[in-house]
């Protein structure tokens, strides 16, 4: 892929119903996480791997103020640099900069149909699937998946990180076995580092029939087939048309890995605890909001 240039997908057009009523007319990629969206996040994130110089975003026509964020405004800019505001105007104007473009999913049918819905944008090349509820702040899981894709001749690469035996349940979870490490690391079985090779996927599986105990994250670096599998995609699970279905008719055609991942590596902000955490992580990591937003807390809760 090197020397290519590439796509990722935002799918951003869900209901975000764990998050209501604030999603009743703000969406749920909109959120801050400090002073910026989440989406903004997901954005940067989706621009990390090598040849990646754009972003597709699925949006949902109910959220016009996704687009909106990401276009420029210069009379707002202006009118913030002749308030002396210099910083803020350059942020504002970094949102408004950044190589996004926009496609339309009319109705929430699934994470599948979704992704279905950039058909018209990508040009059959290889393409990363971001969630974009769901942000890394080191940027650097899209960029490893990328290695290992090179690493097995372009092949289709997800992310999945260990999740306890109780709750695979809640997830998709992979079958497969462990075939090496990114650059050859010595690591464990179903430690971070370790490269699997996907032999099936399961959604949502009962405990005794989970055939791995390693849970699909939300990061996918997909060959370009997928997309005519989706467009034949029937729906699955919850009535939705499902991503994961479309892979494992992927997986009768095509080779794929799955990265195991530290799922601390990333940031859920898809309810309202897990965006409460991820905003308190960030604080605390920020070295210019850490001191104040410690003080903020007051005595209630104690920070080790
Ligand atoms: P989620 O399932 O977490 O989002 O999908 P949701 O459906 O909006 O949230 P809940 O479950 O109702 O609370 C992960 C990402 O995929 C997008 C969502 O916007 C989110 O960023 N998505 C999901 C779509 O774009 N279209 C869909 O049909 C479903």
């Amino acid at each position: 892929m090197k020397g290519h240039s590439m796509k990722s997908i935002i799918p951003a057009a869900g209901l975000g119903t764990r998050f209501l009523p604030a999603t009743k007319c703000s969406p749920k990629e909109l959120l801050p996480v400090l002073d910026k969206p989440v989406i903004q996040y997901v954005v940067e994130e989706a621009l990390e791997p090598e040849g990646v110089d754009e972003v597709v975003i699925i949006n949902s026509h109910e959220k016009p103020q996704i687009e909106a964020y990401f276009s420029e405004d210069l009379d707002f800019e202006n009118m913030l640099r002749e308030r002396g505001k210099s910083e803020l105007a350059d942020a504002v104007h970094e949102a408004g900069a950044l190589p996004v473009s926009f496609a339309y999913q009319d109705e929430a049918l699934g994470l599948g149909h979704a992704v279905y819905c950039a058909k018209d944008e990508m040009d059959g090349d290889p393409f990363f699937v971001l969630l974009g509820d769901y942000f890394v702040p080191d940027r650097q899981m899209c960029v490893n998946m990328q290695k290992v894709s090179q690493e097995h001749g372009g092949a289709s690469v997800i992310a999945v990180a260990p999740v306890p035996a109780d709750q695979v349940n809640r997830y998709g979870i992979i079958a497969g076995e462990c075939v090496g490490s990114l650059d050859g690391a010595e690591v464990a079985d179903e430690e971070e580092g370790t490269v699997w090779k996907v032999t099936g996927m399961v959604e949502k599986p009962a405990p005794e029939e989970a055939p791995s105990h390693l849970f699909i994250v939300g990061r996918y670096l997909l060959s370009p087939r997928i997309m005519d599998l989706l467009a034949t995609q029937g729906t699955g699970a919850g009535g939705e048309i499902q991503l994961t279905d479309a892979m494992v008719r992927l997986l009768d055609e095509e080779n794929m890995y799955a990265l195991v991942v530290d799922p601390d590596q990333g940031c859920d902000t898809g309810t309202p605890a897990a965006w409460a955490a991820t905003n308190a992580r960030m604080a605390l990591r920020n070295p210019a909001q850490r001191a104040a937003f410690i003080e903020a807390l007051g005595k209630e809760v104690k920070l080790g």
